[in-house]
């Protein structure tokens, strides 16, 4: 009985606060929480020597309720920065070079998620939809039957899934694989992933794919597929159309000199590919010198998780490889590589976005990567700039018809397409362009949950039984 809420479950929580711009999925899974009604319930970010099984942080925002925990020092560690960041997250993105497995944090990852799920279970009513994200979260859906619930609940994974020949290396991964066919649909980024994902559990004897896309498991069905995330198309070029009025935009505008602007915005993450995309534009100003002084690369990458130390080790290497790039291939008057570690408004993004003539999206493993999207939408319809996307990244999948597509880890391609982006013709681009701009017109990130809770959301009969 009662009313179906939805309750979001997330690693981070966004609680809105007055005059903070909260970031694009935030913003979406909001409006999905406004529309049922529900419960965001995630870490709060904080730390404490000691924490109560049943506390929680709650604060009541019109019909939404976000629920916060806080965790130990040592289950930051062992399940934030050691499991999920250090097994998870590198194997995921097929860097099975850079993962670090350790029991101990193997066993913080599930007792957290038990942890989530003993805190949760209380708040969840017996008609909600509970919607899990992201790979911190894999097994709490596992977690939550432990505790009886019956709803309906879905999990999506927001980075990519590789095939068993990678994903099997994890510690825990039959667990992962229980775990994840514990929810009623698991969504995944691109087909790509529901392939390997399938795959895996096949192999593991855990479940038989059904020619209609669902999964037998046992005695249960569930549905695997994909669901592409987007953006607010509107809404990122309605910011764009304003950002003329920015000083920000003034500000770039000037300092530019009439150069042509290169443009990458990314967290600071191994798997974006940042070293190989600097290769790539050094080898580009070596193929054409005299093109030096009259282009712009600015790459802003805010740092991340700095904790963990292959994070840290990037942020040195890409420091260095920046001042080295500037320092063989600059002039006293001109700087080839602007380089930001810093967080930059969104709205400001929007505006360099708009400005640029490039945007370079080259990550060597990527979910789907929303920055591609960004950059499309804030294009001047008239005169829209070119993106340059790596075929590694989900979003190539969407938009290989306009994009030019590259191999990131091949430079001399790459530069290839930085002289063809930067001589590409007002036609061709407005053509390309188009192209994508009717992907993302209809893939939006309200389509993306709307699609997601249609599948979570009981079928008609379901609903009309009595109980
Ligand atoms: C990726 C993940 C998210 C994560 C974000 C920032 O987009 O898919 O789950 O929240 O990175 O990383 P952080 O570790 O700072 O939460």
């Amino acid at each position: 009985g009662g009313n179906q809420r939805l309750i979001v479950v997330s690693n981070r929580v966004s609680v809105p606060r007055a005059g903070a711009s909260a970031g694009g999925l935030a913003v979406a899974l909001e409006a999905a929480l406004q529309s049922s009604g529900g419960i965001w319930f995630g870490w709060s970010g904080e730390t404490r020597t000691a924490i109560d099984a049943d506390s929680l942080h709650t604060q009541q925002v019109g019909p939404v309720t976000f629920a916060t925990t806080d965790l130990t020092r040592r289950d930051v560690e062992d399940y934030y920065l050691g499991y999920s960041n250090r097994a998870l997250w590198p194997v995921c993105h097929y860097r099975l070079d850079l993962s670090r497995f350790n029991e101990r944090e193997t066993q913080a990852y599930f007792r957290v998620n038990d942890l989530f799920a003993r805190k949760l279970a209380g708040l969840v009513g017996p008609s909600d939809l509970v919607w899990v994200h992201d790979y911190h979260l894999i097994p709490l859906g596992a977690a939550l039957r432990d505790r009886g619930l019956t709803n309906r609940i879905g999990f999506f994974l927001h980075i990519p899934w590789p095939p068993p020949e990678v994903v099997s290396a994890l510690p825990g991964y039959r667990r992962l694989l229980q775990g994840l066919a514990a929810y009623d649909v698991v969504g995944f980024q691109t087909e790509r992933d529901v392939e390997h994902f399938v795959r895996c559990l096949e192999e593991e004897g855990l479940g038989t794919s059904e020619d209609d896309g669902t999964v037998v498991v046992g005695d249960r069905r569930i549905e695997v597929a994909s669901f592409p995330i987007g953006i607010d198309t509107e809404g990122v070029a309605e910011m764009a159309d304003k950002s003329v009025g920015l000083s920000s935009t003034r500000r770039m505008l000037a300092s530019l000199e009439g150069k042509r602007l290169l443009i990458g915005v990314d967290r600071l993450d191994y798997s974006k590919g940042l070293r190989e995309r600097i290769r790539s534009y050094v080898a580009y100003l070596a193929a054409h010198p005299e093109e030096k002084g009259r282009v712009s690369y600015l790459q802003i990458t805010p740092k991340s998780r700095s904790e963990v130390p292959e994070y840290a080790e990037l942020e040195r290497e890409v420091a260095t490889q920046v001042g080295e790039a500037n320092g063989a291939c600059g002039d006293f008057d001109w700087t080839p590589i602007r380089y930001l570690t810093q967080n930059v408004p969104h709205a400001t993004l929007m505006g360099l976005y708009r400005m640029a003539d490039v945007g370079l999206v080259t990550p060597l493993r990527d979910g789907m990567n929303l920055v591609a999207k960004e950059f499309v939408a804030s294009q001047d319809p008239q005169d829209p700039g070119v993106l340059i996307l790596s075929r590694y990244a989900g979003a190539a999948f969407e938009l290989e018809g306009g994009a030019l597509i590259v191999n990131p880890y091949d430079a001399v391609g790459t530069a290839e397409a930085i002289d063809r982006a930067l001589r590409m013709s007002r036609g061709e681009r407005r053509e390309r362009w188009e192209t994508m701009m009717d992907v993302l017109r209809t893939h939006t990130v309200n389509a993306w949950w709307q699609n997601f809770l249609a599948a979570l959301s009981p079928a008609e009969d379901e609903r009309s039984a009595p109980s």
